[in-house]
């Protein structure tokens, strides 16, 4: 079964591989869109990649996600260190969220030490570039296989009777 999955991405990473190459890289959003679907048909996820500079409409595909139970890989961006109204909407999630950041925020100025967004996350992932990325939705694709009822359920065992089954 394919299964979608949306990866999100707040303020100023449309601008990637010309927003300081020496901390997010020279490789542009369109490089890591085609680089998450690539990953996502390995592990059997159909991912559709979308980016905004605009905390509305981050929102709005955050409830979409919601409504149609869609894991969702989120880089909020700056909106990481401040959004209460994204944090809220993150919330009510109803299928896995990896929250990812291409730096490592924590090894950074102190302002992004903190994440109001973690702990409604499944996990985060920092660190490691575009392979951020590529990590998280391995991580989207083991929760998801987790929550699948078992596909084949095995022989029941029947009760013998006047005894406990084995
Ligand atoms: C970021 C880290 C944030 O602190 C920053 O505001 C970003 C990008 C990252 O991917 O490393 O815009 O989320």
């Amino acid at each position: 079964m394919i299964r979608q999955v949306l990866v999100l991405n707040g303020p100023n990473l449309g601008r990637l591989g010309v927003r300081e190459p020496e901390i997010y890289g020279s490789v542009s959003l369109d490089d890591l869109a085609e680089l998450c679907r690539s990953t996502g048909r390995k592990l059997g996820l159909s991912v559709d990649v979308r980016q905004t500079d605009d905390e509305s409409e981050l929102i709005g595909w955050v409830h979409e996600a919601a409504d149609a139970r869609t894991p969702v890989v989120l880089n909020p961006a700056a909106f990481t260190h401040y959004s209460y109204a994204l944090r809220d909407a993150l919330a009510m999630r109803t299928a896995p969220l990896v929250e990812v950041h291409i730096s490592n925020p924590a090894a950074r100025e102190s302002f992004r030490h903190t994440s109001v967004v973690a702990a409604v996350a499944d996990g985060t992932v920092a660190g490691f570039g575009l392979v951020s990325y590529q990590l998280a939705l391995q991580a989207i694709a083991a929760l998801a296989a987790e929550a699948e009822p078992a596909r084949a359920p095995g022989p029941q065992l029947e009760p013998e009777p006047g005894g406990a089954a084995r």
